[in-house]
């Protein structure tokens, strides 16, 4: 007989699986290697991208298909986690598998996406498609949750959810099956609307009211952007089938094994086999689902000589219902263990069944039936007779933690044995399995089975349990609650879907029915403790005692002291902690006294539930101007038509950087400082080295002596001596694969100093550590020769503080990559995903001491940017051109997302000074406004990100005077660079601090003091700008009106008079942003246009195309100037060669700008068609090219544009017409906040904004929403963690959290402004990119209304003394929201010691 772990006694050695109906049979690969590798390295199938590599963003989602007890399943997965050997025997989808543009066949799912403007970077496109056609095939008609729950786990960072919704809700059946898809949306004139105003008519007109255009003519008005009602409908029929090879010749049962070079890879299908492979390799890993070893692969390189996936096994998928409860095979995944458990609950009666009852199944009164008499199973029908409770108790909060345990390709894999072998602290089930009294069932070979209970002496230590090497988790026994036993389980995290969590809390009484004596508790935590911890001196001394108020008070008290946390506990938010854990205990303490109808306990009626659940359906209407009657049919200007590259986004087909394969390529990777600051000694190569495929390494060795990058030549490209923060490149490796370069990278040794960083705002200030000299502005100068100065003591009314702005990392979705190819007399041809081409090009010159001339940069389209790829470009393209050179090949440089965030800086961390003075009516008569940034290592943009901080902290207000200082802090933190809005939104949250200040300390309405303080038409800001066709009043009131605030307003009063620990907040936040670069040399841009002899027009601008629509635009304008259909218009890319000296797509100007260079190129070509158009007035456009060209004319232009610039004196404080106009906005967001947990809900978004004459509504409308939501990240969930040392904690998804689509707002109503225009912008529009953001901060201060009702309900902020203003920092994470939520819960935990005794985890930089 042959030996377990001999390959050859396997029924397969070679792997063999299907690719969208394509056999694969592979015999030379990695086991390590991640199907999304192979999919896109090996088998070219780039439609399938990788945002974070580690299961957290959905990018890489594919469908798998396999067979199960002889049936065909299909499941969703990441895969950046499925090992390739994972899909042996199985059948892969991916995205290029189910459409193509170029065969012109969408799949409807596709079709939806793009028609809904579903996509606008694209990158995340692939991701949510497949999500979307997996569940389909499960489940041809889905629910709304259904669909909510397939799209968990996928992130976007453009859209703001809203059209995915729209387009994927389109597929929901209602509770009867019926198609929903039109649904009664409202309309986004609320009260307005005629459907109310004119009771007896049939519906709402959708706004089709006809008015006068601005510009002549008649101009309906919709409400929504897309129909989606004639796309074709879903025909599950019609989907690829199953490879029959993989059925006929039953995969699903051969064992299969794989050796090569250093991994071997065992997948055996007898559970004896897996017990002796266990027994003769007990220090090989198994892989379940993969999703925790992935991540140990990935980033902390382990090395894996032996794996065994023992997922095949059928007893490891043994279910059934025993003695003890549910015992559940862990060969189940997450998935399938929550749909059994929903199988239990439904099949297990609830309860009360009381007396002699007949058994419907086996006849026998249950009095006879063998095991209902011990109130067991009735074997012969599987059918529980329980009595008098509800068993169901721990299966319940299992399904229910479930949903928020990762999303949901992560637990179609996802095991339960890897989630208890991990032993994490913060698992989700161990709490439940610690608290319910679970066991697991453990066996080896040479011990045989045995079954332990998950207790206190499971977890031996972090991440260590009682599991001994040889040894399997084969099941988890689940246990059946019991009579008069109740049991509850809650988890709070960063953000609630698809997020670890911060405390896990899981709770069993078992209470005396008469007596109410506690017989039975436990009490289990995870979050507070090294280990899952059950709170053993607490549950000790309960018992006995009598459920009761006091039990409540001698509870929270035990448990206070039992699990305090240190200050500086690791993990941190040491007093967060301890209020959730004692909150969640509160809120089991409640559940049960209203279970058993204790009306003597305080508070017993309250609602506790957290927020509200996710309506079921979408409540969302765009509303704008059509184009005027009068339009040409084929001129698109104006008119909502759908992103240029929207098909292609959703097949996969459309091409970033990382997807084009350039023959002969070597591949890069960083070697990154592991400490903020110190000095470097000296660097050790020879391991690295050593790995096959390491061709060399670069240093400051490599770089030109003295060259250093960036607009100021302040950033080295490797350290060379000093190191200035956590993440900064020391060298690099040059290898033959990724893979490689990255391996090899983490052995080269670094010998260092650490030096002490300087980290936060405040050291730099004490240290006096500023990146460049500071900047003012004095509005009096715009009046006078001189700043006057103020006496601030002749002044009644004064407001002073201080308030902080966290940064925010960019989650761009596509991270940083270049492509170097060199090519003869020195040349280099650069692809790269940036924002900058010219910046990249004039860097790259600069190191390498080449010309420009001699570097071609060009981009395609980018996977977003949001500022974070403006001037970071050089970070990867200098090195990798260094690489080229030296090495004479191609050089591919992608970062990994953990590298991408610790190497780009973030949006400027901010701390806003202000002393504000203000008459008896409210209105502001003085203003002295310090702007404070963390600019990190190097100026970069700081100085530009500063001033416009400065230029917006007025907002939109009027200040009689006002004096205004910008100080940028140099500190040991990767550079803080450009992010949408540039300084502006900090800018204006101080504002807004500022009057809410006022407001709180004065009793004032701030509703009123905002309408007292708005800029009125031709005012003059601060900083010398006047502002004209200025429309925040016509915003405002709109928004009000639509939103019907002053209603809701009094119904949020009412909601929170009746609710005591949920509370309500509605507001309204204005906005103002200034358009144009700080920079006047950066106004300006270049376009070629190319008319070709069969009519077709080649433009080419300097602009990129990164989500934000630019090229759409950019054809539509190109279209209406010469006056030709769009399908004749093309952009190629975007190329230095084309287009010099281009600024980059930023500040929100990139059509202004662009579109502005492209009309007067194409007015040059039309000056020359002209005398060819008079001599032949029938002909068409063809005939008048053709006709130029015979002639010798000219069918080429490049053309110019400038916009308005004027420069501030930020040295002197004297002020400008700085940009040509501002675009105006404004928002109403409701909020529902547990006071208890911190969680929050947003539950409805009213936006009206300013876009002039729309270029493209759906564009636009696109823009608004998603800068709206990636606001709403900046000020309630994005946090950047660093620790005191400098160290940045935030590297990926699995610690950063943006939006994810349960937290877009089910009612969100965008209205474009009618009837506005701008005489400066291109086609009376206005830009419309960054200028949203900063009404993400209604949220926050919706927020902060909730809490301030809290804080007053419980007497912690004296309204009626005025004078209530409490500081409340963003963002406004759960933590900020549940510790300013002052109550007799928060009282239980003990003050933090005295700053400076103790090392926080991390620090408010
Ligand atoms: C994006 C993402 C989100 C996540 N979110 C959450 C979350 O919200 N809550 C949470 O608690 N966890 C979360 N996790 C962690 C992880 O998904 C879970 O711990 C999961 O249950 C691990 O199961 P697995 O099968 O994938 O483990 P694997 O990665 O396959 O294995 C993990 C460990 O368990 C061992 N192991 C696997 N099977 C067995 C067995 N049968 N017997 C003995 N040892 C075994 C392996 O050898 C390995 O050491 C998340 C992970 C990711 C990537
Ligand atoms: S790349 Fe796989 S989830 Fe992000
Ligand atoms: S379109 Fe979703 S990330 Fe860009």
């Amino acid at each position: 007989m042959k030996e377990v772990t001999d390959i050859s006694s396997y029924d397969a050695i070679k792997l063999v699986f299907y690719v969208d109906g394509k056999r694969v049979e592979e015999t030379d690969v990695d086991p390590k290697m991640t199907l999304a590798t192979y999919l896109r390295d090996k088998l070219k199938l780039t439609g399938t991208k990788i945002g974070c590599n580690e299961g957290g963003c959905g990018a890489c989602t594919i469908m798998v298909s396999h067979v199960e007890d002889g049936e065909i399943k299909h499941f969703s997965a990441n895969s950046c986690l499925m090992p390739i050997c994972g899909v042996f025997g199985k059948a892969v989808t991916t995205v290029e598998g189910i459409g193509s543009v170029a065969k012109n066949r969408l799949h409807p799912v596709q079709e939806r996406l793009a028609k809904a403007h579903g996509s606008q970077c694209g990158f995340c496109t692939p991701g949510f498609v497949m999500a979307m056609y997996a569940l389909l095939r499960n489940n041809p008609n889905p629910t709304v949750s259904d669909i909510n729950l397939g799209l968990q786990g996928n992130l976007c960072r453009c859209t703001g959810y809203r059209p995915i919704l729209e387009a994927f809700y389109s597929f929901a059946v209602d509770e009867n099956g019926t198609l929903k898809v039109s649904e009664d949306n409202g309309c986004g004139m609320g009260e307005n609307c005629c459907k109310l105003k004119k009771k007896d008519e049939n519906g709402c007109c959708g706004g089709e009211e006809s008015t006068p255009g601005y510009t002549g003519g008649e101009r309906k008005r919709k409400i929504q952007l897309s129909d989606l009602s004639d796309c074709k409908p879903y025909d599950p029929t019609q989907e690829l089938i199953f490879p029959p090879e993989l059925k006929l010749h039953s995969y699903e049962s051969k064992s299969f094994a794989y050796d090569h070079n250093h991994t071997k890879w065992y997948q055996p299908v007898s559970y004896e086999n897996l017990l002796c492979l266990k027994r003769e390799l007990p220090h090989a890993r198994l892989i379940s689902g993969n999703s925790e070893l992935a991540i140990e692969l990935k980033f902390r390189f382990i090395d894996l000589p032996a794996v065994i996936n023992p997922r095949q096994v059928k007893e490891l998928h043994a279910r059934h219902l025993e003695d003890n409860g549910v015992y559940m095979g862990t060969g189940m995944s997450l998935t399938d263990m929550d749909n059994y458990t929903v199988q239990l609950m439904k099949e297990l009666p609830k309860g009360n069944v009381t007396g002699i009852s007949e058994c419907d199944k086996c006849q026998f009164l249950d009095i006879h039936c063998r095991e209902t008499i011990t109130n067991r199973m009735c074997v012969s029908n599987k059918i529980f007779m329980y009595r008098d409770t509800e068993h169901t108790g721990v299966l319940k909060h299992v399904h229910e933690m479930l949903h928020w345990f990762a999303g949901i390709h992560v637990r179609n894999v996802a095991s339960v044995a890897g989630n208890i072998a991990t032993a994490s602290p913060i698992s989700d089930l161990n709490p439940i399995w610690m608290a319910s009294n679970a066991q697991v069932v453990l066996d080896s070979d040479a011990r045989g089975e045995k079954k332990v209970h998950i207790d206190e002496k499971f977890f031996l230590g972090y991440r260590k349990t009682v599991i001994q090497p040889d040894e399997i988790i084969k099941a988890v026994i689940v246990p059946l609650t019991q009579e008069n036993e109740h049991f509850a389980a809650y988890k709070q995290a960063q953000r609630r879907e698809d997020d670890i969590a911060i405390v896990t809390g899981a709770f069993l009484v078992k209470l005396d029915p008469k007596t109410l004596i506690v017989e039975n508790i436990r009490i289990s935590y995870g979050g507070m403790a090294p280990t899952t911890k059950l709170a053993l001196n607490t549950m000790e001394k309960l018992k006995g005692d009598k459920w009761s108020q006091e039990f409540l008070d001698k509870t929270l008290g035990l448990l206070s002291e039992e699990l305090k946390l240190p200050a500086g506990v690791p993990g941190g938010m040491s007093q967060y902690r301890l209020s959730l854990a004692l909150s969640f205990f509160f809120k089991f303490f409640l559940e049960v006294s209203k279970k058993l109808n204790l009306t003597e306990i305080k508070f017993v009626d309250c609602n506790l539930k957290i927020g509200q659940d996710v309506p079921q359906t979408l409540y969302a209407t765009q509303l704008y101007q059509e184009v005027n009657a009068n339009q040409p049919a084929h001129d698109p200007l104006g008119r909502p038509i759908k992103h240029v590259s929207g098909d292609k986004h959703t097949t996969g087909e459309a091409v970033y950087c990382d997807d084009i394969n350039v023959a002969d390529c070597l591949h890069m990777a960083f070697v990154l400082s592991p400490i903020a600051h110190g000095t470097l000694n000296s660097i050790d190569y020879t391991a690295a080295m050593n790995v096959d495929g390491v061709i060399g390494y670069l240093d400051a060795e490599d770089v030109i002596t003295g060259a250093q990058m960036g607009h100021h030549s302040d950033t080295p490209v490797f350290v060379k001596e000093k190191i200035t923060f956590h993440g900064q490149p020391i060298a690099a490796i040059v290898a033959t694969d990724h893979e490689i370069a990255r391996r090899a990278a983490s052995l080269v040794k670094l010998d260092y100093a650490v030096e002490k960083p300087i980290v936060t705002i405040k050291q730099a200030l004490e240290a006096e550590s500023f990146v460049f000299k500071h900047f003012v502005i004095h509005s009096s100068l715009n009046d006078n020769e001189q700043v006057i100065k103020n006496d601030w003591s002749k002044y009644d009314r004064v407001v002073e503080g201080s308030i902080d702005m966290g940064g925010q990392e960019h989650f761009y979705l596509e991270t940083q990559q270049c492509i170097v190819i060199p090519h003869e007399d020195d040349e280099l041809e650069i692809i790269i995903s940036n924002q900058c081409v010219n910046d990249v090009q004039i860097e790259v010159a600069k190191c390498l001491g080449m010309a420009q001339h001699k570097i071609q940069t060009k981009v395609k389209r980018i996977g977003g940017g949001f500022g974070g790829k403006e001037s970071t470009g050089a970070i990867l393209a200098v090195p990798a051109s260094l690489a080229a050179k030296k090495f004479g090949k191609s050089i591919k440089f992608k970062f990994e997302r953990f590298d991408d965030m610790a190497i780009t800086g973030t949006r400027h961390p901010f701390t806003l000074q202000y002393k504000l003075a203000v008459d008896e009516n409210g209105k502001f008569i003085d203003l002295d406004f310090t702007a404070l940034s963390n600019s990190g290592h190097t100026i970069d943009l700081s100085m530009g990100v500063m001033q416009r901080a400065m230029v917006h902290a007025d907002n939109v207000y009027k200040f009689a005077n006002a004096d205004i200082t910008g100080k940028m802090c140099k500190t040991h933190l990767a550079s803080n660079t450009a992010f949408r809005g540039f300084g502006g939104p900090q800018g204006m949250f101080g504002t807004e601090i500022m009057v809410k200040h006022v407001a709180e300390q004065f009793g004032w309405d701030h509703d009123e003091i905002r309408q007292k303080n708005f800029y009125q038409e031709g005012d003059c800001t601060p900083f010398g700008m006047h502002l004209n066709q200025c429309n925040v009043t016509r915003t405002w009131e709109e928004c009000r009106k639509n939103s019907d605030y002053d209603k809701r307003l009094e119904e949020v009063k009412k909601f929170n008079e009746n609710n005591k620990f949920r509370k309500r907040g509605i507001y309204l936040t204005p906005t103002r942003f200034g358009i144009g670069f700080g920079l006047k040399q950066l106004n300006q841009a270049g376009a070629l246009v190319l008319v070709y002899t069969d009519g077709s027009v080649l433009v080419s601008h300097g602009g990129m195309e990164m989500g934000q629509g630019l090229h759409t635009k950019i054809l539509q304008i190109a279209a209406r100037c010469l006056e030709i259909p769009i399908e004749k218009v093309h952009i190629h890319d975007t190329s230095t060669d084309k287009v010099p000296n281009a600024s980059a797509t930023a500040a929100s100007v990139g059509s202004d700008m662009n579109g502005l260079a492209v009309q007067d190129a194409c007015r040059q070509i039309m000056e020359r068609l002209a005398p060819f158009k008079k001599l032949n007035p029938d002909g068409k456009w063809d005939d008048w090219v053709k006709a130029a060209y015979v002639e010798r004319v000219s069918l080429s232009a490049s053309g110019f544009g400038i916009i308005h610039h004027e420069p501030v004196d930020f040295f002197n404080g004297k002020g400008a017409e700085l940009f040509g106009y501002s675009v105006y906005g404004t928002a109403c967001c409701e909020v529902e906040v547990d006071c208890l947990t911190g969680d929050h809900h947003l539950l409805r978004t009213d936006i009206v904004m300013d876009v002039g004459e729309s270029l493209n509504p759906a564009i636009d409308i696109g823009q608004i929403e998603g800068a709206f939501i990636q606001g709403y990240g900046l000020f309630t969930m994005e946090e950047v963690k660093i620790r005191p040392d400098g160290i940045r904690l935030t590297r990926g998804p699995g610690n950063y959290k943006i939006p994810s689509a349960d937290d877009a707002p089910r009612h969100f109503n965008v209205s474009l402004l009618g009837n506005s225009s701008n005489k400066m912008g291109i086609f009376s529009s206005k830009a419309i990119g960054e200028p949203p953001l900063f009404l993400g901060s209604c949220a926050f201060f919706a927020i902060r209304e909730a809490v301030r009702a809290y804080r007053i309900q419980n007497g912690k902020t004296v309204s009626f003394l005025f004078q209530d203003y409490f500081a409340f920092h963003s963002p406004s994470t759960p933590e900020r929201i549940r510790m300013a939520c002052e109550d007799f819960v928060t009282s239980h935990v003990p003050p933090l010691p005295e700053e400076g005794s103790y090392t926080p985890w991390t620090t408010s930089v």
